[in-house]
């Protein structure tokens, strides 16, 4: 069986700046990988080479094997990989439930699923996107990402510049995930937490990935590791 995402020696420019110097990874099917590294480093750039957003000068990305490098950004989305992007993606202009209604593909994640996912978002169904806290918003694009029945959900920045409970609950979320099998490509800076969580981790450093592993090989040179995500 093929990786549900390969992403093979990516170089990624922005304009003369390159940024990404031949990153390789791959996630398997109910898989969590994590992706570490300080700011700068290029962990959005990698999420955006891999979905089109930011098209790799080379290297090559394939979706259940199949490669989909150059591909537009919204037919790759199609292959199933669903983006929380880095300072939230909803609408602030629409309500709760527009915000749902829009995300909406047929699968198993439904708005009731999400509801009881994220059960504070049921009291805020008739608010608009701009009236949620950030935590709230960031539910609501997580619960957007779920609700086009993704193979894989990539996190960028899953709790960042959140509150410590609304941390927990998203981290709980997350868990539940995994444990139904959804794979995920998850970026934070809560490193113990993103341990506990990863099957495999990835740091990257200016652009290249200088470890990879899962959770015991990172504990096993967890020094040499640290200093890389130290700021
Ligand atoms: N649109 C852009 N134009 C030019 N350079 C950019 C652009 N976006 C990012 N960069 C540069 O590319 C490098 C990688 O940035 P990237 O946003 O991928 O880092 P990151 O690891 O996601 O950082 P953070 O943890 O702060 O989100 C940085 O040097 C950044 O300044
Ligand atoms: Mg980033």
């Amino acid at each position: 069986m093929s990786a549900l995402l390969e992403a093979i020696e990516l170089h990624t420019f922005y304009g003369a700046s390159h940024v990404l110097h031949g990153v390789t990874f791959s996630i398997e099917p109910g898989q969590t990988v994590t992706l570490m590294g300080r700011n700068g480093m290029g962990k959005t750039t990698t999420i955006r080479s891999v979905l089109g957003l930011t098209p790799p000068r080379s290297g090559e990305v394939r979706v259940n094997g199949k490669p989909v490098t150059g591909w537009p950004a919204h037919r790759i989305a199609a292959e199933g990989i669903a983006l929380v992007p880095e300072g939230r993606g909803i609408f602030p202009s629409l309500s709760v439930r527009e915000n749902l209604l829009v995300a909406q593909r047929p699968g198993r994640w439904t708005e009731e699923r999400v509801l009881a996912l994220f059960p504070r978002l049921r009291d805020r169904l008739a608010h608009l996107g701009s009236q949620l806290s950030g935590g709230e918003q960031q539910m609501l694009s997580i619960a957007r990402a779920l609700l086009t029945n993704p193979r894989l959900v990539i996190l960028d920045g899953a709790t960042e510049g959140l509150a410590p409970l609304i941390r927990q609950e998203i981290w709980a979320a997350v868990r539940r995930l995994r444990d139904e099998g959804m794979a995920a490509l998850v970026v934070d800076k809560e490193v113990k937490t993103l341990l506990a969580l990863g099957d495999r981790h990835l740091i990257l450093l200016k652009g290249r990935v200088v470890f990879s592993g899962d959770t015991a090989a990172f504990r096993a040179r967890a020094e040499e590791n640290l200093g890389l995500l130290r700021a």
